[in-house]
């Protein structure tokens, strides 16, 4: 918990750590707050930190185990650090016929990342959904809100490409 260094990445972390203390403290005694108390967490770091859970629940007064179990039970919980870009292939049945798996095999190769992990520079992390609503385009992807449909190899390793492009040289996450 340093608060004597001026760098960025510390005075992000104090930012951090203020505004979870202070959205512990609104919660702290309300019944039902452990859920809202986790996504705000979630919101505050990116994803949920094994040591912020453990805050959590010592400030609720229930056992970690509990706090865990409803962060790993739910799917909008995450306990690894994302990527700034977040993939989201479908496998739904009208992509999956249009191919589906093609579109995730490119993006595993390309990026050098499974299912569910993000690339050691932070710029992207890769889901899989059941249907994103968009079965007419088959097969899609959506980065972040945006929606990318008729998949080829070559399309996805552009779109990848103009993100990558629009990176600043060097951001931390
Ligand atoms: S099955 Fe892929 S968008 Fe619906």
């Amino acid at each position: 918990m340093c608060q004597c260094s001026d760098n960025g990445a510390n005075i992000k972390e104090v930012a951090r750590e203020k505004a979870l203390a202070e959205a512990m403290e609104r919660y702290a005694g309300t019944k039902g707050s452990l859920i809202p108390l986790l996504q705000e967490a979630q919101e505050i770091y990116g994803y949920l930190p094994g040591e912020v859970m453990r805050q959590i629940a010592a400030r609720l007064g229930i056992p970690f185990s509990k706090v865990y179990g409803v962060a790993t039970f739910y799917t909008q919980f995450h306990l690894q650090p994302r990527g700034r870009n977040i993939i989201r292939v479908c496998q739904g049945t009208a992509c999956h016929v249009r191919g589906a798996a093609r579109v995730l095999e490119t993006l595993t190769s390309y990026l050098g990342i499974g299912k569910n992990e993000t690339t050691p520079d932070g710029s992207f992390t890769l889901e899989t959904v059941a249907c994103l609503g968009s079965c007419g385009l088959a097969p899609v992807m959506m980065i972040n809100e945006e929606t990318y449909g008729r998949l080829t190899p070559e399309k996805i390793r552009a779109i990848l490409d103009s993100y990558r492009d629009q990176e600043p040289a060097a951001v931390g996450l």
